[in-house]
């Protein structure tokens, strides 16, 4: 096969939603579809446990919410899919921000009875405004929600897109009876964790379905569904696939109900690995030289081995185990000999993968994330990676002053991996963290005593606005503690100021000083 028929057959995609929404069932039912799994409850083992890969997963556990972002590559149909799970908690945003630059495409659940929840319009406003092409599954439709185009109403409100509803609901609940599958023109009947009834709209007016067509809801819904067609916007792949509309199928994972045909209808629309933006350019997936970049560095994946393992995002040519490869960054070579794929609970050598591919490789601790790997004589660099700009600071030292050898280490690999951002204090050397959410402190409150053996002591200094300094030297003179001079990872200043007032008194005060806001999403 070339490398083009290659890439043709990868989807790469994230599954993106609010805890409970339904997740994990959805993506269980999609491997009990493709095989991979002999039963239901073995993605996550919420109960089970049997996904517990590291120490730090206890407060995965504890909390019942998903830190890590997880991958699954799996063969579906002709395709070669690669799914890769987010967290759906604010708190770990910055996690999986990075993970959407790794994807070509996005399934958003919903869960009917809540419609889009607070905590996780962060999320999807950032695949909007990334273009990364969004589909939509709204879920449970087996209880009682909310009014089916009251939801897409709010899809559309919060998400300035365009909403195309795939199929339509009967009812919802106890009154759920099925959907009108609009582009295959036929009603899939409910019939509760029996297999669903596929009735061709031409076969509805058949004596056998008479007491179906009858029905009052059925009746109503159909009402609903001529308005749609009449006045609702045209279905437009191209609208899909530049993130302007998404398309919304409904369904109930848990039944299954609905989710074979979303999944085939999503799979065949998604869109395959597209050419990426690099310094030096497009780089198209079938280049034959392979290259990819790194968006995550997991460490202790497997505690007996305390290893580290960086997430590596395939873009052009064909990765084959054991090759050679350059890191940019440094121009320094690297063998990929360690590499792994991920199927359900287990992890698999990988061999050979091509654009669009997801897998995991020994980190020698040589990488950071952004990292771009080449190989050839091209030099180039994939567009860094977007930050989420944190939004809470804490001063940190370690309890135990004897430690801060180790203290030093765990911050520094911490900050490598992308877990935390770290800010010095100036002139004044104090070590500062930013996160975006209270659980990253948690989490690295957790890792710091069980990786590195180092107690911490956080102290919070609030809520701050970053904005970087363009000067090489500044007048210490200028900052206290309300607009706080401190310097990022690579030396650069900036002012961590107390809050908007703070922001705007200085900027009257010193206005020959340009404050940069490199957070600014565009
Ligand atoms: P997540 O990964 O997005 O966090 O959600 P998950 O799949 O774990 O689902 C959260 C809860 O919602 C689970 O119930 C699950 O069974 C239920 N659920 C998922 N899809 C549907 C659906 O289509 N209909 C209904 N009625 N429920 C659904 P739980 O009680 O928290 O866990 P469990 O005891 O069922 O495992």
């Amino acid at each position: 096969m070339t490398i083009q028929e290659e890439v043709n057959k990868r989807k790469t995609f994230a599954i993106i939603s609010h805890p409970d929404a339904g997740k994990t069932t959805l993506t269980e039912k999609l491997l009990l579809s493709g095989n991979l799994i002999r039963s239901a409850g073995t993605v996550k083992g919420k109960k089970s446990g049997k996904f517990a890969t590291s120490d730090w997963m206890e407060i995965e556990k504890q909390r019942g919410i998903s830190v890590t972002s997880s991958v699954m590559n799996f063969p579906y149909k002709d395709y070669k899919v690669n799914i890769l799970d987010t967290p759906g908690h604010e708190d770990f945003s910055e996690d999986t921000y990075r993970t959407l630059t790794a994807v070509d495409s996005v399934v958003m659940i919903i869960d009917a009875t809540k419609g889009i929840e607070a905590q996780t319009i962060k999320l999807f406003k950032v695949c909007k405004m990334r273009g990364i092409p969004i589909f939509t599954f709204i879920n449970k439709m087996d209880r009682e929600g909310r009014e089916p185009l009251a939801l897409l109403e709010q899809i559309e409100e919060v998400l300035e897109i365009e909403t195309f509803p795939m199929n339509w609901p009967v009812g919802m609940g106890k009154q759920f009876m099925g959907i009108f599958d609009r582009q295959h023109e036929q009603f899939v009947k409910y019939n509760g964790n029996e297999e669903e009834t596929i009735i061709p709209y031409n076969e509805l007016d058949n004596p056998e379905n008479q007491t179906l067509v009858e029905d009052a809801t059925y009746q109503e819904t159909l009402g609903e569904l001529e308005l749609l067609d009449e006045a609702g916007d045209e279905f437009s792949l191209d609208a899909v696939l530049s993130g302007d509309q998404t398309p919304v199928f409904f369904g109930s994972a848990l039944a299954p109900f609905g989710v074979q045909t979303f999944f085939d209808t999503f799979i065949d629309m998604a869109p395959n690995p597209n050419p990426r933006k690099s310094t030096e350019g497009l780089v198209s997936p079938d280049k034959p030289d392979f290259s990819g970049f790194i968006f995550k560095i997991q460490a202790n994946m497997n505690p007996a081995h305390r290893d580290r393992v960086a997430f590596l995002r395939v873009c052009s040519g064909k990765f084959e185990r054991g090759m050679s490869v350059k890191l940019a960054r440094t121009g320094k070579t690297i063998k990929l000999s360690q590499t792994q794929q991920f199927v359900a609970s287990s992890r698999d050598t990988v061999e050979e993968a091509y654009a669009g591919d997801i897998i995991g490789v020994y980190d020698p601790n040589a990488y950071r994330i952004g990292d771009t790997l080449i190989e050839g004589k091209d030099n180039f660099a994939y567009d860094e990676l977007p930050q989420f700009p944190p939004e809470l600071f804490k001063r940190v030292t370690a309890k135990n002053v004897m430690k801060s050898k180790q203290f030093k280490k765990g911050l520094e690999q911490l900050v490598q991996e992308g877990a935390i951002q770290l800010f010095t204090g100036y002139p004044m050397e104090t070590y500062i963290i930013g996160a975006v959410g209270e659980l990253q402190y948690q989490v690295f409150e957790h890792r710091m005593k069980h990786e590195y053996n180092v107690e911490v002591v956080l102290e919070s200094i609030g809520e701050r606005i970053p904005r970087w300094l363009n000067l090489e030297k500044v007048d210490t003179t200028m900052f206290d503690e309300r607009n706080m001079l401190v310097k990022d990872r690579e030396g650069t200043f900036l002012v961590l100021f107390k809050n908007d007032f703070a922001l705007r008194w200085f900027r009257d005060k010193h206005k020959d000083v340009e404050l940069i806001d490199l957070f600014e999403v565009n």
